[in-house]
């Protein structure tokens, strides 16, 4: 069985839905079930034995020692971090938390388990780091784009916070040969993505009639990925990357936010159109976000030729197809946008059965 952590979130949870739909090999899901942790996102395993959700934290040593000698993994996925940049801006406290004293948390407890291994167990043991593209800084415009060897240049307290993680992951690869890999993925979007990010944020704006707000002039550029495809990068680095090494997971989908945002409201008018006209109608340009990078961009050449991965997904269709997801799962949204969803929680955890394991 496999360990992953955080897969009650928005890319946790798209890992672990398209896992046990192509694999049988079953899961621990290890999830501090934080605002962005939710168990509506995981509904349609309810009944799945292959799935157990356990509410927990990656820096509980005790907890993730007991699971890892329990369950003896064979890898582990760690997705579990604080992950959203506006949020690291108001209370970084938190990032420092989970992704970096979490993080060594976690590997300090992974490398104790790994060491108790037989050797043909610790050879194939492996502890797979998801990062991000922003550790590696802000592009300008006719800068070549990242690749695994660009030096990191992180500038937002949840980039910094993630550059951190990377290096503990990768000095304990060279100090304690444990076997990881790490792969940094651009933005991701597609199901259950919490509304904060822009593109939930500005559908779910859209739908209710707010403005949607784009920072600065909107000409700030990321790679879009569709969350299916990371998940199929990140189960075909598990099987084939090469240990301690780094793979960049990108979408070739280079779009400026306003771009994006105008690409949403055309959808929408097509798929749900207004009686008021178009959605573009809502378009506000707002402060800037402080420290705002201007450019993402990843070079993925490297998990092509070497792992024969490419994404499937093209920006406009995965975009089409993640709207109609939206629009279909209203209910979703109006139970995250509510806070209905942290209902589970209350009803499913409490301080007497703490930690506590769930399908
Ligand atoms: P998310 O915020 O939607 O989900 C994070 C999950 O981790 C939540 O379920 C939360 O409850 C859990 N979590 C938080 N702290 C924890 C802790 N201490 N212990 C256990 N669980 C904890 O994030 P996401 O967008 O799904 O991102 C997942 C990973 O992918 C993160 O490491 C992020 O840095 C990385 N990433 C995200 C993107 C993106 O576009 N969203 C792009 C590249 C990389
Ligand atoms: P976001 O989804 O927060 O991802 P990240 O900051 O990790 O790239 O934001 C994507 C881009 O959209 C980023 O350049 C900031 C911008 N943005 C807005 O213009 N308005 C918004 O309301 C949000 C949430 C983001």
């Amino acid at each position: 069985m496999i360990l992953v952590t955080g897969g009650a979130g928005f890319i946790g949870a798209n890992f672990v839905l398209d896992w046990l739909q192509t694999h049988d090999e079953p899961l621990i899901n290890l999830d501090k079930m934080t605002y962005a942790g939710n168990h509506d996102n995981l509904v349609t395993l309810t009944g799945d034995e292959r799935h157990t959700l356990v509410v927990g934290d990656i820096g509980d040593s005790v907890l993730v020692s007991d699971l890892l000698h329990r369950y003896r993994p064979r890898a582990i996925i760690n997705f579990a971090a604080e992950s959203h940049v506006d949020r690291s801006i108001h209370g970084p406290g938190d990032f420092i938390d989970t992704n970096v004293v979490g993080t060594f948390r976690l590997l300090e407890a992974t490398r104790q388990y790994w060491t108790s291994l037989s050797p043909g167990e610790r050879s194939s043991f492996r502890f797979l780091h998801v990062s991000t593209d922003e550790v590696y800084g802000s592009l300008n415009a006719d800068d070549p784009a990242f690749t695994e060897t660009t030096p990191y240049t992180p500038n937002s307290p949840y980039s910094a916070s993630k550059a951190a993680s990377d290096h503990l992951v990768r000095a304990w690869h060279h100090t304690y040969a444990l076997p990881v890999l790490t792969t940094n993925c651009s933005n991701n979007y597609g199901p259950y993505q919490f509304p904060e990010k822009l593109i939930p944020l500005m559908l779910h704006h859209a739908l209710t009639d707010k403005p949607l707000p784009i920072y600065g002039d909107g000409q700030n550029i990321r790679d879009w990925l569709y969350v299916g495809d990371h998940a199929s990068g990140i189960r075909r680095v598990l099987e084939a990357g090469r240990v301690g090494e780094t793979y960049n997971i990108g979408g070739n989908n280079e779009r400026s936010n306003l771009q994006v945002v105008h690409a949403l409201c055309d959808l929408l008018d097509r798929l749900q159109p207004h009686p008021e006209g178009s959605y573009r109608r809502l378009i506000r340009f707002v402060t800037d976000r402080p420290g705002h990078d201007r450019r993402y961009a990843i070079d993925a050449t490297k998990i092509r030729t070497e792992l024969g991965w490419t994404p499937q997904h093209h920006f406009e269709s995965g975009l089409e197809q993640t709207l109609r997801w939206y629009l279909s799962h209203s209910d979703w949204i109006a139970r995250v946008t509510s806070g209905a969803y942290r209902q589970w929680l209350e009803t499913h955890y409490t301080e007497e059965n703490t930690p506590c394991a769930r399908d």
